[in-house]
């Protein structure tokens, strides 16, 4: 069967900031559908919607309390079958978010799970004594901070969360969550979504032993979420990535083959040995590489980071340039006009490698991360880290246009804009307008659609050049290279080529030598040899 996935070009909704038509100031899905055409044009194939399920909200629906229907904050079930036909008709996909690791400590198996140790879904949950001399059973750490168990008086055991208390852990030891996600599946696949994008896929099997994890000494300096990530001052050896992970990939690997539905994993891990496991032995299609959200803007570090993955993990792996958990890639690599600059000519080496380029909502404007007042705290980790901002800053409205509501909202939204938001990063300012990001962006992904040596698994080669600048291959027929640095640089490519693509008008071929001015990217093709004459 045709893996309709591989080389496609993804896109993340955060359906909340998206786009509001009720006035509420949420985001819902009659917004992402009356949006698809702007999705379309971009070039986008395939659309993942962030959890629109019902929901107390307290992680922004990754606290799921019923996985089988819509939060009528959201809108409805049929709202999201005029969304699937609608994003059917333009030719694209649409890949709903699956949050298996935890539900909501409000989904009916939790409430049922605390009312006794008798109860029907007690084991659907992870629970233990207190240890030996009290307190929690070892030592591990919520990702948001904090320790991973909280106390129930009622029936005298912790319960584990490596999120909020909120997000109780289930068990999938316990046979009968396998067959209510089998359940789950099977239901979200018959009514014509695409496939899934599996939520902190390295997680849901935990040690059997609950053997305290190794405290790292010293501690990283490396911090994802700023002050309160004691999380990452240790390894995780027992809490994540176990193997027994694997086998619940290939049951669903065997659910998904009969609608052709693609499995896209969150698999959080920086090592690529360990990535490429869950994309071998019919495991999971696709997951992301989240280590291209952390190379810096340098050519060494950018190849060096990228390249191990590639090597592993090949064109199954999907390339986010932002996320809704990450800050966007413009305010990474210096924010401004530079940083959009910047964000650019990665997105166009991203392009270039084998696998999925994946945008979140307002990278096609260059977006920067908002600047928000000091009072605003919607995200569970800002609230856990009192002068903190978390992800509320790359999670703000999408800005369709210019006004106070930024044409997201008649209403007030639930996060404000920003204060550094400017008319010119608008869709409606951007439409249309030879040079601005969006066209840029929107050329770039057509460009690539038309190459096929870009998205059919073509071999890649990584090509020696000179230092700022990253340059690859693909299939003897495109090179995709990216300059890094201050000044013009020149890539000598040995053989005659044309200009397929470029993130600014300054780049040229002069003889057989890419010239590439400071931050800029550029796709060209190998032109066939001249004809001998004689
Ligand atoms: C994933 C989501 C993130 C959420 C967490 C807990 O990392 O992307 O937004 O907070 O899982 O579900």
């Amino acid at each position: 069967m045709a893996r309709w996935w591989r080389g496609s070009v993804g896109y993340e909704v955060y359906v909340r900031s998206f786009a509001d038509t009720d006035g509420d100031g949420i985001g819902d899905l009659p917004g992402v559908r009356q949006r698809l055409g702007h999705l379309a044009e971009l070039g986008v194939d395939v659309v993942w919607l962030t959890p629109f399920m019902p929901s107390p909200q307290a992680d922004h629906g990754y606290d799921v309390a019923d996985y089988l229907d819509v939060d009528p904050v959201y809108g409805s079930l049929a709202d999201l079958d005029a969304l699937l036909a609608d994003a059917h008709q333009l030719g694209m996909k649409v890949i709903c978010d699956l949050v298996p690791n935890h539900t909501s400590n409000q989904h009916r198996w939790f409430l049922d799970a605390r009312r006794s140790r008798q109860a029907r879904h007690r084991n659907w949950y992870v629970w233990r004594d207190p240890a030996p001399g009290g307190g929690p059973p070892n030592n591990w750490v919520s990702h948001f901070g904090g320790p991973a168990w909280t106390f129930d008086e009622h029936t005298g055991q912790y319960y584990m969360h490596l999120f909020l208390p909120e997000q109780p852990d289930l068990n999938w030891a316990e046979p009968e969550v396998r067959a209510a996600f089998a359940q789950i599946l099977e239901t979200w696949f018959c009514r014509g979504v695409d496939g899934v994008r599996i939520d902190v896929a390295h997680s849901l099997v935990e040690d059997s032993g609950f053997r305290d994890n190794p405290v790292l000494d010293p501690p990283p300096d490396d911090d994802r979420h700023g002050s309160i990530s004691t999380f990452e001052h240790f390894q995780h050896a027992h809490d994540l990535d176990q193997d027994g992970v694997l086998e619940i990939y290939r049951d669903w690997h065997r659910i998904a083959a009969r609608h052709d539905a693609v499995l896209l994993g969150e698999v959080y891990l920086l090592d690529p040995a360990r990535l490429a496991r869950y994309l071998e032995g019919d495991a999971l299609h696709q997951s992301f590489c989240f280590a291209a959200l952390r190379a810096s803007w340098d050519a060494r570090d950018i190849r060096a980071t990228l390249r191990p993955y590639v090597e592993a993990s090949g064109d199954a792996l999907a390339w986010p340039l932002s996320s809704h958990d990450d800050p966007h890639a413009a305010t990474r690599f210096g924010g401004g006009d530079r940083g959009a600059r910047r964000q650019l000519a990665y997105l166009t080496l991203l392009c270039g490698l084998p696998g999925s380029p994946f945008l979140y909502q307002g990278d096609e404007l260059g977006l920067d991360d908002a600047e928000l007042p000091d009072t605003v705290a919607e995200d569970p980790i800002a609230r856990r880290n009192p002068g903190t901002h978390g992800r509320d800053p790359q999670r703000t409205p999408m800005p369709w246009q210019p006004g106070p509501g930024v044409g997201f909202t008649t209403g007030t939204p639930w996060l404000p804009v920003g204060t550094n938001r400017t008319d010119e990063r608008t869709v409606a300012a951007q439409t249309g307008v030879p040079g601005s990001h969006l066209e840029r962006t929107r050329r770039l992904l057509l460009s690539r659609r038309r190459l096929p040596a870009l998205t059919d698994g073509s071999p890649i080669r990584w090509l020696p050049s000179p230092d700022p600048v990253v340059a690859i291959e693909r299939g003897g027929q495109v090179v995709v290279a990216l300059n890094v640095g201050d000044e013009p640089a020149r890539l000598p490519v040995g053989h005659p080529v044309a200009i397929a693509y470029a993130t600014d008008d300054d780049v040229r071929v002069d003889a057989q030598t890419l010239v590439l001015p400071a931050d800029a990217a550029a796709i060209v093709q190998r032109l066939p040899a001249p004809a001998s004459s004689g």
